[in-house]
């Protein structure tokens, strides 16, 4: 990408310049830094004319609070912008913004290849709701070759929908390698780009068609609202604004603000929530507890070399895989942090933690040995001494209760 220095030029300002920058205008507002924020069912015309105008109904318009306001028109801007897609289409959350960016897509019949190490509910909706409307759906191998990918394509498929690294177990998949095959066949390309957040992954460079985010973790980033946003190029648009609108969804402008608020400093949270997890997976390693961490910016993780080719940065999530010991000894380690919650989320400035079974959670079980246990932890923005100290108080607990 080029980068300008003409300071109207916003769309070549390198990242971190257009997380200041996009989705607001002061001087539209008197002055006032942040955009206001617009609460709206309904917004009323002028005259009959005005009201019957079919460009007033056009997205960007404001013409119904459900279609969005220019509170949420800002976030669109912004984060179509720092993910370098066309526009972005906001929602009330991530897992709505799956379900929305897959019905744009499929009908009865149709097949889609789903990542075997999507997050549970994406892959829950597969199975459930799209299976009772008979749309075919296949799970992956997060670490197959563009060419066993070709061959599981078939007549009828329509969608290759990728998460990179996988949910709970940080595979990280070949995304151009991957998403050429899928062209070159036809099909749509959709990924899960919540780990790398807008900021550490581009999706549309490296082939992508639909970039989805669970804006509920690092772009709001501080744990108290829920959001998602799906960005696309320009071809895909239309399809997925369409059934954005007939499935009915809206965000409330107040998560939206939150999530502006959020996205101002989200260059300076994900860089440090990289240092410390970072800091936290070294030590972690080095454990007798731990038999692998699963972190794609660890030298030694099996997906360092994509992750170091493709993306620009590590988030603060990975997972940790612990030597064979009891879940009562697991539980006694959790039980007692302190700074580590017990919570299903992560994204936000706090710690966090959770034992995770992806054995129950995959197609393929085969890789996952509950014979050792799993955990997830989200590292904050603590400092990474006191998150250290809470666990290593935590493995002596576990130690404590295997005697
Ligand atoms: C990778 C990923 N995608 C999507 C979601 C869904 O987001 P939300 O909880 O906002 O529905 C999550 C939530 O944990 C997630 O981890």
């Amino acid at each position: 990408m080029t980068h300008s220095n003409d300071p109207t030029d916003k769309k070549n300002y390198r990242p971190d310049t257009k997380l200041s920058v996009l989705g607001r205008d002061p001087f539209a507002h008197h002055g006032i830094v942040n955009p206001p924020i617009y609460r709206a069912s309904t917004v009323l015309f002028p005259n009959v004319a005005a009201l019957k105008d079919l460009d007033s109904k056009a997205p960007g318009k404001v013409y119904y609070g459900r279609y969005g306001t220019p509170t949420t028109f800002a976030l669109e801007e912004a984060v179509a912008g720092i993910e370098g897609g066309y526009k972005s289409i906001i929602v009330g959350s991530g897992k709505a913004a799956v379900v929305c960016a897959l019905l744009a897509f499929l009908k009865t019949g149709d097949h889609v290849l789903m990542v075997d190490s999507a997050y549970s509910p994406s892959r829950h909706f597969g199975v459930t709701t799209m299976a009772r409307f008979s749309i075919e759906l296949s799970f992956y191998d997060p670490l197959i070759a563009p060419d066993e990918l070709k061959r599981l394509i078939k007549p009828n498929t329509r969608v290759l929908f990728l998460e990179s690294p996988g949910s709970l177990t940080f595979e990280v998949q070949d995304v151009p390698a991957l998403a050429k095959v899928a062209k070159n066949a036809g099909l749509t390309v959709m990924i899960d780009n919540t780990w790398a957040s807008p900021l550490f992954f581009d999706p549309f460079v490296h082939g992508v068609d639909i970039s989805i985010q669970a804006a509920t973790k690092y772009i709001v980033g501080h744990s108290d609202a829920m959001l998602g946003t799906i960005t696309t190029n320009e071809a895909a648009y239309p399809a997925v604004r369409r059934a954005f609108e007939e499935l009915g969804y809206s965000a409330a402008p107040d998560d939206i603000y939150l999530a502006l608020r959020g996205l101002r400093t989200l260059g300076v949270r994900l860089r440090r929530h990289q240092e410390i997890a970072t800091e936290l997976a070294t030590w972690l390693k080095a454990r007798p507890e731990v038999h692998r961490v699963l972190y794609p910016a660890l030298p030694d993780d099996p997906g360092h070399a994509l992750w170091k080719r493709d993306f620009k940065g590590a988030s603060g999530l990975f997972g940790v895989m612990l030597k064979p010991v009891s879940s009562d000894a697991v539980a006694a380690m959790l039980d007692g942090l302190a700074l580590f919650g017990l919570g299903y989320s992560w994204g936000g400035y706090e710690s966090l933690i959770v034992p995770t079974e992806p054995h129950t959670l995959r197609a393929d079980p085969s890789r996952w040995d509950p014979k050792y246990p799993m955990l997830r932890i989200h590292a904050g923005l603590e400092d990474p001494a006191d998150l250290i100290a809470d666990l290593d108080q935590g493995f002596t607990r576990m130690r404590n209760a295997t005697k």
